[in-house]
């Protein structure tokens, strides 16, 4: 075998403070397509007794290194390695300056310094800034960083853009153009940002609870400034809600949001400037979905919530990364949570966990919320680091109280602002202000894995008593018990609300046991316990309630989070048995009773009832089971999906009717309740739409496919037709393409629709769009709207004869050194084979070693493929 000298990991134990700091920089950038000259001049001070400086770097090329204005002389002053630069015998204080070049151009991984689309642009997180010039690229070295951008056309770049506040412009000798930043807030290199380009510019300001007016700047392509308008009040409101929730106000006078189309993530929280991938600014009702708008939001939040949370807070090391991400991931839900759809959001975050965290936890690359070992940084920007993350961070609340956990992130802030942090000083700050010990709590930041619950009532009547046993067990042996926060409801059999007065005010039971009992007391009658309310706790649960239990609670909860999983409990249990029987799949009669109510009763929340009627995909019942039954998945699904066409069909079509004008009322366009209505409609339509026979069904598909001024109306038609193989289907994607071709962000969608289909075909089909010219690989969202849409289709990714791991492998290829960290998240769902059949087994690991013999293979896929086959 050959493996090319393989990456080396690095050990969170091994943490060393820095031997240097670095004070200030003076960065100047000559911006030219393929070589730029990058001349950083550094303050730099010793910490300790190490002779040699020792800086990053890689894909540099070093023209010359200044010490102190002595211009240095290689070998024998310094030396040039492969991934750093070695400055010999440094004094204890002096001016360092290198001058280096870089080719934008050729850079297609997106990282560093990049030019594409006639942009020049950065990104840095986690470890770019070694492709821009030699540094301490790590993020407990903090600088003050002065930043001059230079071009030679100025038409060409009118706007020239960098970190802070804009202090002079002016042209050179030579006649370059030139504008001059500063920061005055010190931060690490990984929230370092240049931009330079032809922009439409969106302007507006802000008054701060003190008073201070800030300019707020939104950058984007020329003609789309329209679709500016919702996240510049999206920015506003995230700004008021930080103010008002958590006492938090911005702190330069200037914020800028710039939309790119070529980027590897979502969006990038540079101090004061902000990089987005367009498809988080950019909407307009006719081209985004409501779900659009929502993300928008969401990730403007996010990125403007980091100032705080990760900005004037850093983390002291890479490991600590779910210190700012996991809290800011919080921060972020409970923004959205309180612009009004608390319920919906929470649902659907746990979804979110149930598919995708839960499978990575019990998958190869699984890792603690603050890993131990990484090897490639990259690879860790995860839904365990950002979503449980943000779990763990919920269960503090939930133990703390919204009160003092709001002290504690004032003490937090107090004690850390300014600094490089790490997940313990988050702690401390919530023990010294709750009073709390929290040393057990603490192993949710070191254990990996996901921990099931069990509970187990007993009741007697004549005690009037209720004995609940709850026992915790872990997927991962070696874990110690966790500390978990169980809210509960208990319910009488009429469903009427029970509050003993053994359950705390804030009906949360706290384990801290292997096992542990709480009783509760002068109960009339055997109550039905509901635990896990608002999913309190990121655990499995084992389920052993009764059906008459479970309709209670869908009935009677108050939480909605409950009322929604007792239905997905029947669902799952349906689906079980179908899997094990081998046979057809029924309903109980009660649920569907209950559904059809649902649907028809005017008076309850329709988004609600969209997500009760919302089953679980392929994927999401895979991670439920230790072997993966791939075809028997695929036929229970597809008869669920069926049998709640047919079972429903009447009330379906009522309910869609019943909505129809209010997810079409042009005045409240963008209110709750319209985008419940669209909800239902489209959820309604996606059942309809497989009782293709009926006249009925295809005459709201074609009006729905009609509503021009909504995308959720026609994307929800058009993704029910294509999912459902209607009769409509070719010509709606015909229309909708010919229709939206010239906009990539919609013609996404268009890619994605086709390559989740739950048919064999998808595979050909992916294959075809590869050519389409609405794709094109060297754009990370054509590529995941595409391919990594495709890989989270299930059964056809798992096609039996190899022809979906085919599909796949060959896009992870042709990635491989263009854009090593989208190649990466293609291969996450390959990695976990020991969970499919032997015939299966054999092609995974097949695949995977002939990735693993591939020259110049990324670290990124290293790494994984590393951890797979072990
Ligand atoms: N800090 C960014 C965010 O969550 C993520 C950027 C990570 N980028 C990367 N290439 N690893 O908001
Ligand atoms: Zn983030």
């Amino acid at each position: 075998m050959t493996v090319t000298t393989a990456p080396t990991a690095r050990y969170r134990k091994d943490y060393k403070a820095p031997s240097f700091s670095i004070d200030t920089v003076d960065l100047h950038f000559y911006l030219d397509d393929t070589c730029t000259r990058v001349v950083n001049t550094m303050q730099v001070q010793k910490r300790d007794d190490e002779p040699d400086l020792v800086l990053d770097g890689e894909q540099l090329q070093l023209v010359q290194v200044t010490l102190d204005d002595r211009l240095l002389v290689a070998e024998q002053d310094y030396k040039v390695g492969r991934k750093s630069l070695t400055i010999y015998n440094v004094p204890a204080q002096f001016s360092l300056t290198i001058e280096n070049t870089i080719n934008p151009s050729a850079n297609t991984a997106l990282e560093g310094l990049y030019k594409s689309a006639g942009v020049f642009c950065s990104q840095c997180e986690a470890e770019g800034f070694r492709r821009i010039t030699y540094f301490l690229d790590r993020p407990d070295v903090l600088s003050v960083y002065t930043t001059t951008l230079y071009v030679a056309n100025k038409e060409e770049y009118p706007h020239l853009l960098s970190n802070g506040n804009k202090v002079d412009t002016g042209t050179t000798a030579e006649g370059l153009s030139w504008v001059r930043w500063h920061d005055p807030y010190p931060k690490p290199s990984y929230l370092f940002a240049v931009v330079a380009g032809d922009f439409d510019l969106l302007e507006d300001t802000y008054t701060t609870a003190e008073g201070r007016q800030v300019l707020l700047q939104f950058f984007v392509d020329k003609g789309n400034l329209n679709k500016a308008y919702f996240a510049m009040e999206a920015l506003k409101n995230s700004m008021r809600w930080d103010e008002q929730r958590f006492g938090l106000s911005y702190d330069l006078d200037i914020y800028m949001v710039v939309a790119v189309d070529f980027f590897n993530m979502g969006a990038m929280e540079n101090k004061g400037l902000n990089v987005f991938n367009s498809k988080f600014v950019l909407a307009d009702e006719a081209s985004a979905t409501d779900q659009d708008f929502i993300n928008v939001e969401a990730v403007i939040g996010h990125e403007y919530f980091h100032n705080w949370t990760g900005n004037r807070i850093t983390c002291r090391d890479w490991f600590q990364l779910s210190l700012k991400e996991g809290l800011t991931v919080f921060r972020e839900q409970e923004f959205s949570a309180d612009q009004g759809m608390r319920a919906v959001n929470r649902i659907q975050d746990v979804r979110i966990m149930r598919t995708h965290q839960f499978e990575e936890d019990a998958g190869p690359m699984a890792h603690a919320i603050r890993p131990d070992i990484v090897v490639e940084m990259n690879n860790f920007y995860t839904v365990t680091i950002y979503n449980k993350g943000a779990e763990v961070v919920r269960m503090l609340h939930t133990l703390l109280g919204e009160q003092t956990f709001q002290a504690g992130m004032r003490r937090y802030i107090a004690d850390n602002d300014g600094k490089a942090a790490t997940c313990n000083d988050f702690l401390q700050a919530m023990e010294q202000a709750s009073g709390r010990n929290l040393n057990q709590f603490k192993r949710w930041y070191s254990q990996a894995g996901t921990p099931e619950i069990s509970v187990q009532t007993d009741y007697s009547r004549r005690q009037r008593k209720l004995t609940v046993t709850i026992s915790q067990a872990s997927d991962k042996p070696a874990n110690a018990p966790f500390h978990i926060p169980i809210q509960v409801e208990l319910l009488s059999q009429q469903g009427e609300p029970l509050h003993p007065p053994e359950l705390p005010v804030n009906s949360v039971l706290e384990l801290t046991e292997p096992e542990q009992t709480f009783t509760f007391t002068g109960l009339k009658e055997a109550p039905v316990f509901a635990p896990l309310a608002n999913f309190s706790a990121p655990v499995k649960c084992n389920d052993t309630r009764s059906l008459d239990e479970l309709i209670t609670i869908t009935r009677f909860a108050q939480d909605a989070f409950l009322r929604w999983d007792a239905v997905q409990q029947l669902y799952s249990q349906a689906v079980h048995e179908a899997i094990a029987q081998g046979g057809a799949l029924t309903l109980p009669n009660a649920l569907i009773d209950g559904l059809k109510a649902s649907l028809t009763d005017g008076n309850s929340d329709p988004a609600l009832v969209a997500l009760l009627l919302q089953i679980p995909s392929e994927e999401g019942v895979a991670a439920e089971f230790k072997y993966v039954p791939v075809s028997a998945i695929h036929r229970a699904i597809t008869e669920l999906h069926e049998a709640l066409a047919r079972g429903l069909y009447t009330e379906l079509l009522q309910a869609w009717d019943m909505h129809w004008p209010q997810a079409t009322d042009k005045q409240a366009a963008f209110s709750k309740e319209a985008i419940a209505a669209r909800m239902l409609c489209n959820t309604c339509l996606g059942y309809l739409a497989a009782m293709t026979d009926s006249e009925a069904v295809h005459e709201r598909l074609q009006r729905q496919f009609a509503a021009e001024q909504s995308m959720t109306l026609v994307f929800g038609a058009l993704q029910a037709a294509v999912h459902n193989q209607h009769r409509l289907a070719e010509v709606q994607l015909a229309q909708f393409a010919n229709r939206w071709q010239h906009d990539p962000l919609v013609m996404d969608k268009w890619l994605a629709v086709q390559a989740t289909v739950r048919h064999a075909s998808s595979i050909a089909k992916v294959h075809e769009l590869t050519e389409h010219s609405a794709f094109d690989w060297s754009n990370p969202n054509r590529v995941y709207a595409l391919l990594a849409s495709f890989s989270h289709n299930f059964a056809q990714l798992h096609q039996a004869d190899g022809a979906g791991y085919a599909l796949l492998v060959s896009a992870i290829k042709r990635l491989n050194t263009a854009n090593p960290q989208v190649a990466s998240r293609l291969l996450s769902p390959l990695l976990n084979w020991r969970r499919f059949n032997d015939a299966r087994q054999g092609l995974l690991q097949q695949v995977l070693s002939d990735l693993r013999n591939m020259p110049d293979l990324a670290p990124d896929l290293f790494e994984k493929i590393e951890q797979s086959l072990r």
